[in-house]
């Protein structure tokens, strides 16, 4: 071999030696990128303090962003899959904060009765900054002590059966006018009707004049973009979000100074007593205040009527079952007469109702899971969650995969009427609206709707689904992903 040849070998292999290394760097970098990452977070957890407890299970994502993109392009499936491989307690990283998820009723139960002493009620950023300060579920310490006393007060029993009537009104013209309409997207629908019942029952409003204001449209703009990359620039969902908000906010303003004309519901009396107790005197934040009840009371509800219709449209034997009870109590119309008036009693006697919206509500919790932040560092089911991480408390991977549901992934209403399960056996098992000291302040009145609306739909309406085999999407509510198209017709009741 003469020199020019050898050296021709060797530029060869030095350049190929460069290429497999380099090759190998990129191909290794995410992953190193990850672990750095994760040797940085790990950094300023004080393991001393727990010798031998480790952190949770799990993946920390990329710098900064962590796990973010993932969670929103893979939504329910994001949680799903991570409990399938790393168990009830793991930790990511979400919308810009480390996160501990933890799922099963005694690891729940420990942190949600623990509010203030292991662990505060955190939003997400974005959650926070859209809601804001003068919101119930934002508030915290002494602040929200007084104003959720004062809205438990407010949503007693005795003003809740002067609402029924309100609901009902609401709840039957928009099924007429789905009816009227015929083919509809229950989702959109449900939204305007949930909306409207919120508007009317806790802000006040008559109906005509809010659907022409387009509050519901501006509304929607903030419900959108309530889990967001808190970004306050131009494109980002955030930015729309808090344009939406303050265009919310001046509506309000303009709609609730005239109490002349429109007397305050309980509920604005509870929340406007609680901010001028509190010394609140910046009307945005009254506002922001009527917002979060709008808010809370709204999607929850819109995701639960959409779910009733789409549960008792693949079950038709549980839609006579509910006829059969509506019936025995005089509450199904004849032909000629007309609906019977609805109040509280007679809603709390129909024991299959009761059983049927709790099916619905186990199977489809509209809130998935409650926010909190780490007080100090503590060990929860063997781990070490640190102090300041954030913790989301899974509800509905909690109720889906409880030993107590047998068949979990059926919609069998008949569960309920197990005697065991329904004397409280289930707390932790079941928690659709919490509990503790940040448990729903609205959850009777959330109930009361709910059983409205399937009482109105059974006895007013039939229907089909269009698309049996449905697919879910579960943020920021769980409901079908092509929005429930049904038909809608009177139904042939004897
Ligand atoms: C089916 C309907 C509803 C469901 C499933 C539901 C569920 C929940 C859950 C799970 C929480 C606790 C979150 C946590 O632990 O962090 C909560 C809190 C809250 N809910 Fe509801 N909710 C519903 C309807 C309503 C309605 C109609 C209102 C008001 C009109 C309302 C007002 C609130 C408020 C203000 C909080 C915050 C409580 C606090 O931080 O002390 N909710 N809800």
């Amino acid at each position: 071999m003469n020199i020019v040849d050898r050296s021709m070998d060797e530029f060869f292999i030095y350049w190929i030696t460069i290429f497999i290394l380099l090759f190998a760097l990129l191909y290794r970098l995410p992953s190193v990128i990850k672990k750095l990452w994760e040797a940085y977070i790990m950094s300023n957890i004080p393991f001393h303090e727990f010798p031998g407890v480790k952190l949770p299970p799990g993946t920390m994502g990329y710098p900064l962003i962590g796990e973010t993109l993932q969670f929103f392009k893979k939504g329910g499936e994001f949680y799903k899959e991570k409990v399938e491989t790393y168990g009830f307690i793991y930790k990511t990283h979400l919308l810009g904060r480390p996160t501990i998820r933890v799922i099963g009723a005694d690891n729940v139960k420990k942190i949600l009765l623990s509010e203030n002493v292991l662990v505060t009620h955190n939003w997400p950023t974005s959650a926070r900054l859209l809601l804001g300060t003068g919101s119930i579920s934002q508030s915290s310490g002494h602040v929200h002590k007084i104003r959720r006393k004062n809205m438990m007060h407010a949503f007693r029993l005795d003003e809740m059966d002067k609402m029924v009537p309100v609901m009902q009104d609401v709840i039957r013209s928009n099924l007429e006018e789905w009816k009227s309409k015929r083919d509809i997207y229950t989702y959109p629908q449900s939204k305007l009707m949930a909306f409207t019942v919120s508007a009317c029952t806790l802000v006040g409003s008559d109906m005509t004049s809010l659907i022409n204001s387009g509050m519901h449209d501006v509304f929607k703009q903030i419900l959108d973009n309530i889990f967001s990359i808190p970004l306050d620039i131009p494109g980002f969902g955030f930015r729309k979000g808090m344009n939406a908000k303050r265009q919310l906010l001046s509506m309000l303003e303009s709609i609730l100074s005239d109490v002349d004309k429109r007397p305050y519901t309980p509920i604005l009396k509870a929340h406007y007593e609680s901010s001028s107790k509190l010394g609140m005197e910046s009307i945005e934040e009254i506002n922001e205040g009527v917002i979060d009840l709008l808010f809370a009371g709204h999607e929850t509800i819109t995701s639960v009527s959409t779910n009733c219709v789409m549960f008792l449209g693949k079950n038709k034997s549980v839609v006579e079952k509910l006829r059969d009870e509506l019936r025995e109590n005089n509450l199904l119309k004849h032909k000629g007469e007309e609906f019977t008036p609805l109040d509280l009693q007679t809603i709390n006697n129909l024991k299959y109702l009761h059983c049927v919206m709790k099916e619905v509500l186990r199977l489809c919790p509209p809130a998935g899971g409650g926010f909190r932040k780490a007080l100090q560092s503590f060990e929860l089911g063997g781990y070490l969650i640190p102090k300041d991480w954030s913790i989301i408390v899974s509800i509905r991977e909690t109720q889906h995969l409880s030993p107590l549901f047998k068949h979990s992934e059926m919609f069998d209403p008949d569960r309920w009427n197990d005697d065991k399960l329904d004397k409280g056996a289930e707390r932790f098992h079941y928690l659709p609206f919490g509990m503790g000291a940040r448990g729903c302040v609205g959850k009777t009145y959330a109930q009361i709707v709910i059983k409205v609306f399937i009482i109105e739909l059974v006895r007013t309406c039939d229907w089909t689904l269009k698309n049996e085999n449905i697919q879910m999407r579960y943020i920021p509510v769980p409901v079908a992903s092509d929005y429930l198209p049904a038909t809608f017709y009177d139904p042939a009741l004897n």
